[in-house]
């Protein structure tokens, strides 16, 4: 039986036939690059310019690991793997979806801009990810035309107009169609964002050539959907360390009763959140659990934990200060709720109250994004690696009844309940008299009986791991206790 990798930086790395196995979380998702870029230029940490920048840093890094997946969905129609393409154009369409939301977002941000007469715009028209990416779009589209073209016409027209989702030329066609249309929607909608005139042009404020090397130094020797998963937490890790900023501040203007900044900053943190929760979702929707079992022993030790921007920062240290914040400000535990009734009724008489409301409104926002953030997580650990004792790569004896307790204790912050009993509210995490709870928590569910049949098939393949013993994380990071 294997022995456990350690998590020293001293040894050589070590490979399998895949590539490297990771040494960190950091090395898997070269946190070290995306660091640098992040701190490269100088902007005032939070504002306007900032919040747009971080948007086109996460699109240049979906651009860049699109074109690798076009690349190799071009090649598997080339060479008649229809099959094998329909999965990558699937991911495809889930990553143009990403590139909707975010488009979405830059447009909500835009309107914090409020000025006719901006100095300057940007548009995603100068991004070189943009431009390498069309090359590879257009070569995956000649080839799709080569293949249309091979049909005689009565094939075509059946394909087209006679066929449903059982069509495989259907199916990829029409996949093919939609991406090609929301590609036309984000980037009209990464076009012409005004920013402020100090703003640098595209190429310094968000750098290719370092956003290049972290994508592509992160890949693995196969064809494998590692790149996508690599994708889908490099994005959330830009997004949350933005997120993080606009939260920091806001809880310092809430301190100082400054609460119409208080609100726009966490109205922003929110919107850099929703997208870190869609990358989520399109992960538990897209990998199976075969992909992720190909490339697990490339992930080394490394564990979502040991990411601190997202576990420490945001889910931890930042969650608990909001919350404590907040209770203070409503007057603590003991007048809060009459505080929150008295704004509840003063909303609409006067200005400041009602500012007060929709902040407090949007910390309940700021709570759903978490509660969704877990919900999908549990998806993805649901899917990959199963009920019934699946030890994860750090040694959690059962690694999904660890992440359903981290979500309990996460809920069960003290602030947080107390503002939600102060508002009569419950929390959305489940129902537990719930009909359609009570039938999936059932051992005979089709759900349940999934779960421990991917338990058992991931134990079975990874039994060394089931050896491991726990290795808790030590933060390498300060608390932020703003
Ligand atoms: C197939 C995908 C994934 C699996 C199987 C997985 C598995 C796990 C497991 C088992 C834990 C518990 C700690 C441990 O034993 O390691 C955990 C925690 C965590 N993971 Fe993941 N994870 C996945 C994807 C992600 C992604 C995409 C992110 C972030 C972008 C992430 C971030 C985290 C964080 C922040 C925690 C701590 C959770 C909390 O405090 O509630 N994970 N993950």
């Amino acid at each position: 039986m294997d022995k456990q990798p350690t998590v020293t930086t001293s040894s050589e790395p070590s490979f399998n036939k895949l590539g490297k196995i990771a040494e960190s979380y950091s090395d898997i998702h070269k946190i070290h690059l995306l660091d640098a870029v992040r701190n490269e230029w100088t902007l005032e940490t939070i504002g306007y310019d900032r919040a747009i920048r971080e948007h086109y840093v996460g699109v240049e890094i979906c651009l860049l690991h699109m074109t690798n997946r076009t690349e190799q969905a071009r090649k598997k129609i080339t060479f008649e793997q229809l099959d094998d393409a329909f999965v990558d154009i699937r991911w495809l369409k889930h990553l143009h979806l990403l590139l909707r939301s975010i488009g979405r977002s830059v447009q909500k941000l835009a309107t914090y801009y409020g000025l006719p007469d901006s100095a300057k715009s940007i548009a995603i028209e100068s991004s070189t990810a943009l431009k390498e990416y069309l090359h590879a779009n257009q070569h995956l589209e000649s080839v799709l035309l080569k293949k249309v073209d091979s049909w005689d016409a009565e094939t075509l027209n059946t394909i087209v107009g006679n066929s449903s989702h059982n069509d495989l030329h259907y199916s990829l066609l029409h996949l093919f169609r939609l991406m090609q249309n929301d590609a036309v929607k984000w980037e009209a909608e990464l076009s012409n964002i005004p920013v402020s005139a100090v703003m640098p042009e595209f190429h310094v404020m968000v750098p290719f050539e370092n956003l290049f090397e972290a994508v592509n130094t992160a890949q693995l020797n196969v064809d494998s959907y590692y790149g996508e998963f690599v994708c889908l937490h490099q994005i959330p890790e830009v997004f949350a360390a933005a997120a993080n900023d606009y939260l920091e501040a806001s809880i310092r203007s809430l301190r100082k009763e400054d609460l119409s900044t208080a609100f726009e900053q966490l109205d922003i943190c929110n919107v850099f959140l929703e997208n870190v929760v869609k990358c989520q979702a399109m992960l538990s929707e897209c990998l199976t659990t075969a992909e992720y079992h190909l490339f697990r022993e490339n992930l080394g030790v490394a564990s979502g934990t040991h990411s601190i921007v997202i576990a420490q920062y945001l889910f931890k240290d930042l969650y608990k200060c909001f919350w404590r914040e907040l209770e203070h400000w409503l007057g603590g535990p003991a007048s809060m709720q009459q505080n929150i009734a008295a704004l509840h009724h003063g909303r609409a008489e006067n200005t400041d109250v009602w500012v007060a409301q929709r902040f407090i409104n949007c910390a309940f926002e700021l709570h759903n994004f978490y509660e969704e953030w877990r919900h999908q997580h549990l998806n993805l650990v649901k899917n990959v690696l199963g009920s019934g004792g699946t030890k994860s790569k750090i040694g959690m004896p059962d690694a999904l009844k660890a992440v359903y307790s981290m979500r309990e204790k996460a809920n069960h912050d003290p602030a947080l309940c107390r503002l939600y009993e102060a508002r009569g509210l419950s929390m959305t995490t489940y129902h537990i008299q719930g009909c359609i709870f009570q039938t999936n928590a059932s051992p005979t569910s089709v759900t349940s009986r999934l779960d421990a049949l991917t338990g058992l098939i991931a134990r079975d393949r990874f039994q060394s791991v089931q050896s491991y013993s726990y290795c808790p994380h030590k933060p390498k990071a300060q608390t932020r206790t703003p």
